[in-house]
């Protein structure tokens, strides 16, 4: 076996999205060739550091993974070692602990959402080195602009809601599309308006069912006689509640949003005589082969966190921030969720070529206007 100056684990935590594969081949890569550098993978998430489930990643291992959706590593959202579901919630921690130090790491890179940041962030209290990579296809992370998956899980709505338009046009349908995203709704702004959608409802903006209707019948009337709704899981009502689709404790994060585009179809049954119908597309925007970008992210984020790694950073996740790649401290994102702001470029923009936001647009200019 060859000595190393340096032994970095890896892990993928949190659910799975495209570009995973891409990061773990960079951070390795980049490890291997550039730092001397030894690296081991953690299997399931933090999962693999409390049960020491872990396996060398060697140049070879990596190879030809680029393309591949998911993680070769597996993923776990319900391995949170302080609140281990495995083992009843307890907190498993030292585990962690014992692991890092008995295989003598010298840092961890973790690859995950806003779940694995705070966990990270946790962690470096316990004098662990760690560097966060962020990915999430709902874009929700403080901090960067920009999560591995996120352009990919767009341009899988994207696709999806084109297909939807054409038989919408066939049949002169409302047909509503319903995007993930959870409580932020990057996803449905950068779909909906990339595919024309005629109105985007995000969870930022509480929609009134009213102009929803307003919106379907003028359309008809002016002889466009369909209407593409694109909406974001997390989106509500005025003063109604998030739809929550499943609420269990076997799972960090115990609340599973979904179902709003049928709740939607109810409400506009009254209001319309139109048929409407709903496609919810849930996980396939997690899947498949990540797009360029989404690859190309990756490796820089990915190389970026090797060479932070090997420089004996920590606590720290890498970022890209007006489309220079740095740093954030973990300590300043952890337990944050990044919304889509009132006055985002696209949402204006989406407005100046009519779509609508389920709201009169009188209400929503006056929420657009930067407040200072
Ligand atoms: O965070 C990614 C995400 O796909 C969300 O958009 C969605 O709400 C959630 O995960 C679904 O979680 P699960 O894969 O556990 O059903």
């Amino acid at each position: 076996m060859p000595n190393h100056s340096l032994r970095v684990g890896v892990l993928t935590g949190g659910g799975d999205c495209p570009g995973l594969n891409a990061a773990l081949r960079a951070v390795t890569k980049s490890l291997t060739l550039q730092h001397d550098a030894e690296v081991l993978g953690f299997r399931d998430g933090f999962r693999g550091l409390v049960d020491r489930t872990v396996e060398p990643l060697r140049y070879r291992d990596v190879s030809g993974i680029l393309t591949r959706g998911g993680t070769i590593l597996g993923a776990s959202n319900k391995a949170d070692p302080f609140n281990y579901l495995p083992r009843g919630g307890a907190d498993v921690s030292a585990q962690v602990v014992k692991t890092y130090r008995t295989l003598d790491l010298d840092a961890l890179v973790a690859i995950g959402g806003d779940g694995t940041m705070s966990i990270a962030n946790r962690l470096t209290e316990l004098d662990i080195d760690i560097v966060g990579v962020p990915k999430t296809i709902d874009n929700d992370l403080v901090g960067t602009d920009r999560t591995v998956g996120f352009d990919t899980a767009v341009s899988v709505a994207t696709d999806a809601i084109d297909r939807i338009h054409t038989t919408a046009q066939s049949h002169h349908r409302v047909m509503i599309v319903e995007t993930m995203g959870r409580y932020s709704g990057w996803i449905a702004l950068h779909a909906g308006v990339a595919s024309g959608a005629d109105v985007i409802l995000l969870p930022e903006i509480e929609y009134e069912v009213d102009e929803v209707a307003r919106v379907c019948r003028d359309r008809e009337r002016s002889g466009q006689r369909f209407t593409i709704v694109a909406v974001a899981e997390g989106a509500r009502r005025k003063e109604g509640d998030y739809v929550v689709q499943e609420r269990g404790d076997e799972y960090t994060d115990s609340i599973r949003l979904g179902g709003i585009s049928r709740v939607l179809a109810e409400q506009l049954r009254e209001p319309l005589d139109t048929s409407v119908r709903t496609t919810v597309l849930g996980h396939m925007q997690r899947g498949g082969s990540p797009t360029a970008y989404d690859r190309n992210l990756a490796t820089a984020l990915g190389s970026r966190a090797a060479a932070l790694a090997a420089d004996g950073a920590s606590g720290v996740m890498v970022a890209v921030q007006n489309d220079a790649f740095t740093q954030v401290p973990l300590h300043e994102i952890a337990d944050k969720t990044r919304t889509v702001p009132a006055d985002h470029p696209l949402l204006t923009s989406g407005l100046d070529v009519g779509t609508s936001f389920g709201v009169e647009d009188a209400d929503l200019a006056a929420h657009t206007q930067p407040t200072f």
